[in-house]
């Protein structure tokens, strides 16, 4: 018996496990239940009284030798795995390059609208976009039912009981209403353009959404006339556009503004010849501008003997349709990652 244990103490010295595999059959010989020092442990009844003290200590010898082999074993096997891990790494080969997000085409524009009226001095002012009635319509000079809003197709605000509507309290229609609340406020000169969020309620197609952008640009002071209004936003379409690309103002009616025009810009798309972006006319609309009526300028405590100003609104949704030539405005919600890739790295 004494005999079998230095037999195993030998055996199990010089045991190395070069795979998974080696050492479990390490462990199922000298660890497991059923491994030959659990053996020799049963066998222990059998060995005569005088040499159990002695058999027990050579036994319990070898059951701890086994175990912190096995301890080394498994450390031995780990070590060699992960080094051979850091051997399949291929330093040389390129690395896999981070998928570079991009803003919004949205986002694009309105900020590239921004630098180009900062540049010239403009400044940027926000302001609500639950707003009251005074400030997106009768300051404004829309008369109580004139039929200007109807067509703006208003969203209005549930009273607190949850049922009637109030007629007072409505999601703007337009980014108007913050040239009311800056003109109350401030004195001139005022040179401001308004980003923002604005509501109406028409049903969703590639043409129309009931939520887009607009930016409303206002210039208050002494002596503004016509002809700055007009450099103005012919500097911001060259600006925005490019050189070659045209402008003309076209006769229009706003309540807020008199006179009141349109501006055009020769259609990116077919350079003027014609097409069913530009219906055929070679010109595709980007603004509404004119004076600011001197009604709403006095609406608003400026005196309108001494100032006069000009006002504008862009849609954002419709600069970048023709700059990126994007043809159905749900594109820019519908969040689609293979549209919104394809503006990574674009200006
Ligand atoms: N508020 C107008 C709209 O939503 C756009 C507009 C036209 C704004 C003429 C102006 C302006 O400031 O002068 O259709």
């Amino acid at each position: 018996m004494f005999e079998k244990v230095e037999e195993l103490k030998k055996e199990l010295k010089s045991a190395i496990a070069g795979s998974e595999a080696e050492l479990e059959t390490y462990r199922l010989r000298f660890i497991s239940k059923k491994g030959v020092i659990t053996e020799l442990f049963n066998d222990f009844k059998n060995v005569p009284n005088d040499q159990k003290k002695e058999f027990g200590a050579a036994l319990n010898e070898l059951k701890t030798l086994a175990q912190e082999k096995f301890q080394e074993l498994v450390e031995q096997i780990s070590g060699s795995q992960s080094a051979g891990k850091t051997d399949t790494i291929d330093l040389t080969l390129p690395p896999i390059p981070d998928s570079l997000g991009s803003l919004h085409p949205l986002t694009k524009v309105k900020t590239r609208i921004i630098k180009i009226f900062e540049r010239i001095g403009f400044n940027v002012s926000d302001g609500p976009e639950i707003e009251d009635d005074w400030h997106n319509f009768t300051a404004l000079n829309f008369p109580p039912n004139h039929p200007a809003r109807e067509m703006q197709d208003t969203f209005f605000v549930k009273k607190a009981n949850g049922k009637d509507v109030d007629q007072d309290i409505l999601l703007r229609t337009h980014t108007s209403n913050v040239q009311i609340r800056l003109m109350e406020h401030t004195e001139p000169p005022i040179r401001s353009i308004m980003p923002g969020r604005v509501f109406r309620n028409e049903a969703i197609s590639a043409r129309a959404h009931c939520v887009f952008h607009q930016v409303e640009g206002l210039y208050i002071d002494e002596n503004v006339g016509f002809k700055d209004l007009k450099q103005t936003l012919y500097h911001f379409a060259k600006e925005m556009f490019g050189k070659d690309i045209k402008v003309r103002y076209r006769p229009s009616y706003f309540p807020f503004t008199e006179p009141s025009a349109e501006i055009d810009i020769s259609c990116l798309i077919c350079k003027g010849d014609g097409c069913n972006i530009c219906k055929y006319s070679g010109w595709v609309e980007i603004a509404g501008s004119g004076m600011v009526d001197p009604n709403v300028l006095e609406n608003c405590g400026i005196d309108s003997q001494k100032y006069t100003g000009f006002a504008f609104g862009m849609g954002i949704e419709r600069i970048a349709m023709l700059k990126y030539e994007i043809n159905d405005l749900r594109l820019y919600t519908e969040n689609d990652i293979r549209f919104l890739k394809q503006f990574t790295g674009v200006t």
